[in-house]
């Protein structure tokens, strides 16, 4: 028992040691350093992304609490360039001449999912907590994006060109369960930028005594 205890410790001891020596940028970030580090990419290399690492972002959303458990979500990944050219080709049409339009269509333009090369859907069953389900869901898929060295943005603005009659048929191909509304997408790629971190309000937070 005493030897099996030292081994333990001889053990924990040299891997804070291997920790304390590696050097300061090979060292893992911790779950808050990585929720500070993480940022909005609307600029991506064409570097395809690993299937693996789709796989690996999805089951660590869907690890996300969620209301009784009932993971009143669903997750639909799209790689397919072809199919991300074809959605761009219907949706360009709609926003044209808007300031949507304006917005979205800067030089470096390539496609409606902010330039990435594959992006992930989040829909919501029509229950109470499932669009909060999926918000805490999709936090979750983007800091394990952070971790596997990927870019990722959040997207409102596709939800109502795919909720339109152009968006119809790119929104059936999903095949979400019936009833379901598709809350957002999320582009997701290689960073081709490194943009500077947000302000944010800490006003916002207030301890009541
Ligand atoms: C629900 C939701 C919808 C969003 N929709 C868009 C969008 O349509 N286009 C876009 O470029 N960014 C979108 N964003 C990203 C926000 O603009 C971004 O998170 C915010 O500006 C803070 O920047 P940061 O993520 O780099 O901290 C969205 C984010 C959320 C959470």
């Amino acid at each position: 028992m005493k030897q099996v205890l030292i081994t333990v410790i001889l053990c924990a001891t040299s891997l804070v040691a291997l920790r304390i020596a590696m050097p300061e940028k090979e060292k893992p970030q911790t779950v808050i350093e990585a929720i500070h580090a993480r940022r909005s990419i609307r600029k991506y290399k064409d570097t395809r992304v690993e299937k693996e690492k789709l796989e690996q972002v999805a089951l660590a959303g869907i690890a996300a609490p969620n209301a009784m458990n009932r993971q009143a979500w669903a997750i639909r990944i799209v790689g397919s360039q072809e199919w991300i050219k074809r959605c761009t080709d219907a949706f360009l049409p709609t926003i044209k001449g808007t300031p949507m339009g304006d917005h979205l269509l800067t030089p470096d333009f390539k496609n409606m999912f902010r330039n990435a090369p594959a992006v992930i859907f989040v829909a919501a069953e029509p229950t109470m907590f499932a669009g909060v389900d999926c918000g805490i869901l999709a936090q979750n898929m983007m800091l394990a994006a952070h971790e596997l060295g990927l870019g990722t943005c959040c997207l409102g603005s596709p939800v109502p060109f795919m909720n339109s009659k152009e968006g119809a048929p790119f929104l059936a191909s999903l095949g979400l369960p019936e009833g379901y509304a598709l809350q957002f997408a999320i582009a997701i790629g290689y960073a081709d930028e490194a943009p500077e971190a947000k302000p944010r309000d800490t006003s916002k937070i207030v301890f009541v005594e």
